[in-house]
């Protein structure tokens, strides 16, 4: 199926494309693609546009294809959205390549956190899950989905779409408004109702978020913790990936707490890697990182959770002291 339709993409007409599948234009309108000629092949045509223009949505000239390809897989009513179950870890190696003993798996609805030093790994692990890893990473891992090692193409297939990920660094390089961003992205993902979930979107990412931003602000014009707000608003509202990366989400200036209760729900797989103690125990399990390899998972007790009530009024405290200085008011002892 998927090759058929590379085959199609490679050698058709974007006339004869269209023609066979009208929405296709909403494709090439949603990536700035409107004016390509017609009487070419995609990639032929593609050779005689600005790069820049896709750059602007982190694509290239292959992923772009990709994502058409994947695109017409999603409209011809064939695309089975993968249901994710359960994924499983294989140990491999860590960086002094000792052997890395583990098998770990996690079931959809389940939040993981990843714990360890600076520098250990924490990422890596990430990265492995991000791209299905087959023992061809540096750890060499391997990831299962549904307990199943995955065939190249089916690893392809599901690139992007199994996997949603946050990480700390959000570019935004096309100077759209809030709401014009929300709804390119409702339209390309095909969502039934655009308007009603751009709506649920904007006001998620607000609520994360101290000072307020209108549906009307340009993406560029968001603060840091601004954007990180309304991307975990898009994933947490619109993206249909099983799984949930979160890299680093305490630095963000967002409210941390609310942001993993929002992404976790809708029965995903949430891995958050995180140096904040509250995130870390909000999980039910912990995998704790040492030299590139996993050392322990620790599960949760009941005991850990409650000193989680504890260390939430301490956080609190810092919140209040934070916020206090936000808004140019003195510290006092009795603040503290
Ligand atoms: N098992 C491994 N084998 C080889 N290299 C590894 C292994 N695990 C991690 N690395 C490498 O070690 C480096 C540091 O890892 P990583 O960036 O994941 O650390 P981190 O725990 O996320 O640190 P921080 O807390 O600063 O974000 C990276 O270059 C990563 O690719
Ligand atoms: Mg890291």
């Amino acid at each position: 199926m998927i090759n058929d339709l590379y085959d199609r993409v490679t050698n058709e007409t974007l006339q004869e494309l269209i023609a066979d599948y009208p929405i296709v234009a909403d494709f090439f309108i949603n990536y700035n693609l409107q004016n390509l000629e017609n009487e070419l092949p995609f990639s032929e045509a593609l050779n005689k546009v600005d790069e820049n223009i896709l750059i602007d949505f982190g694509l290239n000239k292959t992923t772009v294809l990709d994502q058409l390809v994947l695109f017409l897989q999603t409209v011809s009513g064939e695309e089975q959205t993968t249901t994710v179950q359960e994924i499983t870890i294989l140990g491999g190696q860590t960086k002094s390549e000792d052997v890395e003993e583990f098998v770990f798996s996690i079931k959809s609805g389940e939040i993981i956190s990843i714990v360890g030093p600076t520098g250990s790994g924490k990422s890596r692990f990430l990265a492995d899950i991000e791209c299905l890893a087959q023992r061809d990473t540096p750890t060499k891992r391997q990831i299962l989905v549904n307990g199943r090692a995955l065939e190249d193409e089916e690893r392809f297939v599901m690139d992007g779409r199994l996997v949603a990920q946050l990480s700390q660094n959000m570019n935004f390089v096309m100077d759209l408004s809030v709401g014009e961003f929300l709804e390119m992205h409702a339209k390309s993902r095909l969502h039934p109702n655009p308007t009603k979930v751009v709506a649920e979107c904007f006001a998620a990412a607000n609520e994360l978020v101290g000072e307020k931003f209108t549906l009307q602000t340009k993406v560029t014009q968001l603060s840091g913790g601004q954007s990180r707000a309304l991307m975990i608003a898009d994933t947490a509202c619109m993206s249909t990936s099983p799984i949930v990366l979160i890299d680093e989400i305490e630095n963000a200036g967002v409210d941390r707490r609310q942001a993993i209760h929002m992404l976790a729900k809708n029965e995903k797989i949430v891995l958050i890697s995180t140096h904040d103690p509250l995130l870390a125990l909000m999980a039910g399990k912990r995998l704790v990182i040492k030299n590139g390899g996993v050392y322990k998972i620790i599960e949760t007790t009941p005991e850990e959770r409650e000193s989680l009530a504890k260390i939430e009024m301490l956080d609190n405290t810092l919140q209040s002291i934070r916020n206090k200085l936000r808004i140019g008011d003195r510290i006092t002892p009795d603040t503290i």
